[in-house]
């Protein structure tokens, strides 16, 4: 073997070990972390739901401080009365928000950031509101309409 045999075969080599390195690098980094889904799209149309109050299934919000969950959307009735509704998923890493009525706000069981109720930030560690929705409540059909 004369010596531009020899680099070239050790070239060859080295740029084989380099390309493994970096390939298995790449397969297996990365955040894991699902995205949230666009909360209330349902087959990827815009939110809009009609709750009837007289359902059973929404019988949550018949009271103040109820609230329940619909197609990636949280709808609750603070304690005032008014109807909320913002989405579902934290924006920390996407856990199940919950409507803690006695202080007016949303809060994430998973690290603790809390939201006002239209999705603004109180705390971290989210650090983007929650998408709010428009709710409007027709009391002569007892129903509660929330759309984008
Ligand atoms: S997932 Fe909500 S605070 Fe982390």
């Amino acid at each position: 073997m004369n010596r531009q045999e020899f680099l070239s075969r050790v070239g060859i080599g080295v740029g084989a070990i380099v390309l493994t390195h970096c390939m298995t690098a790449c397969s297996s980094g990365g955040d894991d972390t699902p995205a949230p889904s666009t909360p209330g799209t349902g087959s990827g149309g815009k939110t809009n739901l009609s709750l009837n109050l007289n359902d059973a299934a929404n019988g949550a919000l018949k009271q103040n401080g109820g609230f329940l969950y619909k197609d990636g959307v949280i709808i609750a009735r603070t304690k005032d009365g008014e109807f909320i509704a913002v989405a579902q998923a934290c924006t920390h890493q996407g856990t199940t928000v919950q409507f803690d009525a006695a202080g007016n706000r949303l809060h994430c069981p998973n690290h603790g950031s809390n939201f006002k109720i239209d999705g603004s930030v109180i705390n971290g560690p989210a650090g983007s509101p929650l998408k709010k929705f428009k709710t409007s409540f027709d009391a002569a059909t007892n129903t509660l309409k929330v759309t984008e």
